[in-house]
């Protein structure tokens, strides 16, 4: 067969390829062999006679980088498989192809040899919820990483911005379990079997990670503004405990964050993790540095956020070598597009960040975190699509 991001085995024009096939005798077996290791997500394979009625016995099986089901197609005339799988790197794909038994007819479904799309509201929620997840990470630990480096920890403010961060982190994560779902199809969004099986992925345990990060958080926060007294977090030891605690989790959050991200299928792993985790913490120290300094007319922000501004340039340029093995890749495809809109917002969050520093106006901090904001929104779609590489 010929499939997707867990992409096919055999391109279509392969003679090997069943896309399209007319078989003489009518098959046992329907499998599908992908580029890599894949999960199932939901209900698999499903096979659709000529007459448009579901052929497959049983349940779909399992190996490895095989998927497979047995059918009833003794009727001849045109099949529409249609599968769906979780890749390695936790993304949600699904296609189509036809096979013929006897003799071709009209195909029982349109569409006969779409490969590896996820449906548009998927896309949609994915882009959506890692957009809320990276802005909830940055409120949450970014905020309280800056505040605690320049020594401010404690403020009032401060903790209404962490504070939405771990709101906004737990509305994401449900949000990306739906998404995950809805990207195999509409009708499976709130289907047991797609939730169970993404639940029970790496993806679904990764974010009961994230969702037990923010919870815990939550707590240790709470111990940290029942001191009351601004900078006394950073003064009593059990408090300078449980602030290390909030920031160790930041730094776990961020280095394990990519095993559902694209560095989850890059080789070596831990090299991807590295470079992603980077690029996250680096992410929130800007953007959380931006929105502290907002509420303290711009102290503490400086050194920081220049820091942050040369880790996240030099790992957001590993990524996109580690992504994008070839550089013509950029204008033809939908991911190095996606990257190179996002270098827009990024040099104007850039220029806005360093007049601020100099001017110290507020409208140029609000102007910096609007860019911000954008460049995340179009992280969240960026990290959605299917990398070249
Ligand atoms: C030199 C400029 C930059 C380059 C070349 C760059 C490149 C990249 C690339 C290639 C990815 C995709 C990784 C993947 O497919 O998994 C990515 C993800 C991301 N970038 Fe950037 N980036 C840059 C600047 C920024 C800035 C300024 C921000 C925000 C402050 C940012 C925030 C993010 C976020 C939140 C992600 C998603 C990380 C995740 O998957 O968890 N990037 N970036």
């Amino acid at each position: 067969m010929c499939g997707p991001l867990a992409v096919p085995r055999l391109p279509p024009d392969d003679p090997r390829c069943a896309t399209g096939v007319v078989l003489d005798q009518p098959p046992e077996t329907v499998r599908v062999s992908f580029s890599e290791p894949v999960r199932l997500a939901g209900r698999g394979i499903r096979v659709v006679s000529p007459l448009g009625k579901p052929v497959q016995r049983g349940k779909t099986a399992i190996e490895g980088d095989q998927i497979g089901v047995e059918v009833d197609a003794a009727e001849p005339g045109t099949y529409v498989v249609e599968w769906q799988v979780l890749s390695s790197d936790t993304h949600p794909a699904r296609g189509r192809f036809a096979f013929s038994v006897g003799q071709p007819s009209a195909p029982p479904l349109a569409g006969a040899a779409d490969v590896g799309q996820v449906t548009p509201l998927g896309l949609a929620l994915q882009a959506l919820s890692r957009w809320l997840h990276f802005a909830g990470y940055a409120l949450a630990f970014g905020t309280l990483a800056v505040s605690l480096l320049g020594g401010s920890a404690g403020s009032r403010r401060q903790w209404t911005l962490t504070n939405s961060g771990i709101i906004l982190l737990l509305v994401a994560e449900p949000l990306a379990l739906l998404a995950q779902t809805a990207s195999l199809g509409l009708d499976q969004m709130f289907d047991g079997d797609a939730l169970s099986d993404a639940l029970a992925s790496p993806f679904g345990r990764l974010l009961a990670f994230r969702v037990a990060a923010a919870l815990l958080l939550w707590v240790v926060g709470g111990s940290l503004q029942a001191a009351h007294e601004p900078h006394v977090a950073v003064v009593r030891p059990d408090l300078r405990l449980a602030a290390g605690t909030a920031i160790g989790l930041g730094i776990v959050l961020a280095l394990i964050d990519g095993v559902g991200q694209h560095a989850g299928s890059f080789q070596p792993l831990a090299l991807g993790l590295l470079v992603h985790g980077l690029h996250l913490m680096a992410m929130a120290v800007w953007l959380g540095g931006v929105a502290v300094a907002l509420t303290t007319n711009g102290q503490l922000a400086g050194r920081i956020t220049a820091f942050a501004l040369l880790a996240i340039a030099v790992s957001g340029v590993a990524m996109a070598v580690m992504h994008i093995p070839q550089v013509s890749t950029v204008a033809t495809t939908a991911y190095g597009q996606a990257l190179a809109i996002k270098q827009v917002p990024v040099l104007l969050a850039a220029m806005l960040g360093l007049l601020a520093l100099k001017r110290r106006k507020p409208g140029l901090w609000m102007g910096e975190l609007g860019a911000l904001v954008v460049v995340i929104g179009l992280s969240g779609l960026l990290v959605s699509l299917v990398p070249p590489r």
